[in-house]
C-alpha cells in the first residue's frame, strides 16, 4: 500500500487569508486539496486559477476538477498556478485519456475521480495511464456532507486491482470514516469540514492520522 497521504479542502478554509489559514496546518498536510467547481458540472463555483496562484505553501497543490470538459488551456491555467496534481471527472469528459495526456505531458500527475454513483468500470480502462483515482465518497459540489460508506466496495477491488496506486477519498472524511476508508484501501485523505470546521486543526489532523495506522 503506498504512503498515507492528509489533503485538507481549503473549501472549508478562510478563502480571506487562506495561505495562513494552510500555514497552521502545514507540516502534517502532504497535499493541500483545491475544489473547483464551474457552476456547470456541480451547480456552485468555486475559486478560479488567478486564486490558486496566490496560494503560499510549500505544500504540493491538488486540484480537483468539478469541471465540464475542461480544455488544455483551462487546465493549463492551474498547471501554471503550480499544481501538482489534476483531476478530472470521468462524468465530465467524452474522452477523459484526452485531458489525463494532456495532464501528463505537462509533467503533473493526473487523477480520475468518480462520483459515488458511478461504476469502477467506468474507468478500468485508465488505470494503466493515470496518477491517481479519486473515488468520491459524498456527491461532488459541497462540502460538509454525510460519508456514504456504499463507495467502499469501489475502494476494495480499486485497491486488490492496483496495489501501488494512489487512490483518494474526498467527502465527510473525520477520523471515524477516515479508518472506514483506509481499512477499504485508500491512501489519500481529504478533510475539509472536519480539519477546517475545527477550532484545533493541529489537534484534528493529528486524530485523523491516529487512525491509519
Ligand atoms: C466536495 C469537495 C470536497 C469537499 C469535502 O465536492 O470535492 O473536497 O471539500 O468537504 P468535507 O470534508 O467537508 O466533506
Ligand atoms: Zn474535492
Amino acid at each position: 500500500m503506498p504512503k498515507v497521504k492528509i489533503a485538507p479542502s481549503i473549501l472549508s478554509a478562510d478563502l480571506s487569508k487562506v495561505s495562513q489559514e494552510i500555514k497552521e496546518v502545514e507540516k502534517y498536510a502532504d497535499l493541500i486539496h483545491v475544489d473547483i467547481m464551474d457552476g456547470i458540472f456541480v451547480p456552485p463555483t468555486t475559486v478560479n486559477a488567478e486564486f490558486v496562484k496566490t496560494i503560499k505553501t510549500k505544500v504540493p497543490l491538488d486540484v480537483h476538477l468539478m469541471v465540464h470538459e475542461p480544455s488544455d488551456s483551462y487546465i493549463k491555467r492551474f498547471i501554471d498556478a503550480g499544481a501538482y496534481s489534476v483531476t478530472i471527472h470521468e462524468e465530465a469528459c467524452k474522452y477523459p485519456s484526452k485531458q489525463i495526456n494532456f495532464i501528463k505531458k505537462n509533467r503533473v500527475k493526473a487523477g480520475i475521480s468518480i462520483k459515488p454513483n458511478t461504476s469502477l468500470d467506468k474507468i478500468k480502462k485508465y488505470l494503466g495511464i493515470v496518477d491517481m483515482v479519486l473515488v468520491m465518497t459524498v456527491e461532488p459540489g459541497w462540502a460538509g456532507q454525510k460519508f456514504i460508506e456504499a463507495t467502499m466496495p469501489k475502494v476494495r477491488e480499486l485497491r486488490k486491482l492496483k496495489p501501488r496506486l494512489d487512490i483518494e477519498v474526498d467527502g465527510g472524511i473525520n477520523p471515524i470514516t477516515a479508518g472506514i476508508a483506509f481499512e477499504a484501501g485508500a491512501n489519500v485523505f481529504v478533510a475539509g469540514t472536519s480539519l477546517f470546521g475545527k477550532k484545533d486543526r493541529v489537534a484534528a489532523i493529528k486524530e485523523i492520522l491516529s487512525t491509519l495506522k
